[in-house]
């Protein structure tokens, strides 16, 4: 019998123009812990660089314009100072012989007036209020979607400049691009409302935006079709995301990342469906996430159309997590009181193994 050890879990792998050592990759994680402006802090340099040897890191979510921020002390990819501050970042992970995929965000309605330039309403496909404690979005306008599109172009123009090896959509967990994709969220007349072809038109469009700064090569996209957190649900989920994968498949992007799960209970009865299909039908590389651990993440990539899976709750404790999978070492565990913001206890200062 094979070794665990011998697992091509932890054998190279060639992404893009890239040969990762490794595919245990480092999931998005926000962390907030950059500067109330959204500028990187040191202590992310030393977050990242102790996660560098990862096959792959992706960074937490930044936003990819001021309008896009929903929480504070998220960072940003859209001014000078935060490029120079993530350029540090990427040159630390590099060092370390790491590679590191920044990940494109905008929040649309999951934000606040007083997370907003001029305390403006938060943006949306429609009108319709997240439950909980947020307030109305304002639709966005027809003429205003060209500009939501440049702003990750933008972004991605950035983030070659702060020195990341690619980067990756976030067209999951109830932010702008799934709002623009679900009919429970999605309500527009015009053409990027109705039909699927029509909410999946934003996603489609911004990932061939980017896609022209980076080359399909250095570009991922992640999905959650059956996650409604951020209160987000839709009609007939299996229909939206097999024709998103199939619109998906002749771009020859680096990788689909798929978040399988979902993060909180359904919402009414909204359909649910099995995630696997979509991975049959994805022809690329398929990142794998959610809930995996070392046994369940050497089973799906020897015995499923997956190459890559993503980890992170295990990322935020196990900082050299390749290393204690290979020697079963034990994993250290979550404080859930540093998770989101603080200072450096319980970012930087999880024991490596000795
Ligand atoms: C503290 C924390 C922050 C997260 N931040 C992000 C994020 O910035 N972007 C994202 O796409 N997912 C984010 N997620 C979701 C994770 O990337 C991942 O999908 C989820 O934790 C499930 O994978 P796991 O079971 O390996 O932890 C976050 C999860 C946690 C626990």
């Amino acid at each position: 019998m094979k070794s665990s050890q011998q697992s091509p879990l932890f054998s190279s792998f060639k992404l893009g123009p890239y040969t990762l050592n490794n595919r245990i990759i480092m999931a998005p994680l926000t962390r907030s812990r950059a500067s109330d402006e959204q500028v990187p802090q040191p202590m992310m340099l030393t977050y990242y660089e102790q996660r560098a040897s990862a096959g792959l890191i992706i960074s937490e979510a930044s936003q990819v314009s001021a309008q896009g921020a929903g929480y504070a002390n998220t960072p940003g990819i859209y001014n000078d100072e935060q490029i120079i501050a993530w350029k540090q970042i990427t040159d630390a992970v590099h060092d370390k012989g790491g590679r590191i995929f920044l990940q494109l965000w905008h929040v649309g309605r999951i934000s606040k007036p007083e997370l907003q330039p001029n305390n403006a309403t938060p943006v949306a496909p429609s009108a319709i209020k997240p439950a909980g404690d947020y307030i109305t979005p304002r639709a966005l306008e027809l003429e205003e979607i060209n500009s939501i599109i440049n702003d990750f172009r933008l972004a991605a123009e950035n983030a070659k400049k702060a020195g990341f090896d690619g980067v990756e959509i976030h067209a999951a967990n109830g932010y702008l691009l799934d709002q623009f994709l679900r009919d429970s969220t999605n309500h527009r007349g015009d053409s990027y409302g109705g039909s699927i072809a029509n909410r999946a038109r934003l996603t489609l469009e911004v990932t061939k935006a980017v896609v022209e700064v980076w080359g399909s090569d250095k570009v991922g996209i992640r999905l959650s079709p059956i996650n409604p957190f951020n209160d987000i649900s839709d009609s007939n989920p299996e229909a939206l995301f097999t024709y998103v994968i199939e619109q998906l498949n002749p771009l020859n992007l680096a990788y689909l990342h798929m978040v399988e799960m979902a993060m909180t209970p359904p919402i009414d009865d909204s359909p649910v469906f099995d995630v696997a299909s979509l991975k049959k039908l994805y022809q690329g590389v398929y990142m794998a996430n959610g809930g995996y651990n070392k046994t369940t993440a050497i089973d799906v990539i020897e015995n499923e159309p997956v190459e890559l899976v993503s980890f992170g709750e295990l990322y935020i404790a196990n900082l050299d997590l390749p290393a204690r999978f290979r020697n079963n070492a034990p994993l250290n565990p979550v404080d859930e009181s540093t998770k989101y913001g603080g200072n450096e206890k319980g970012y930087i200062d999880y024991p490596a193994l000795v």
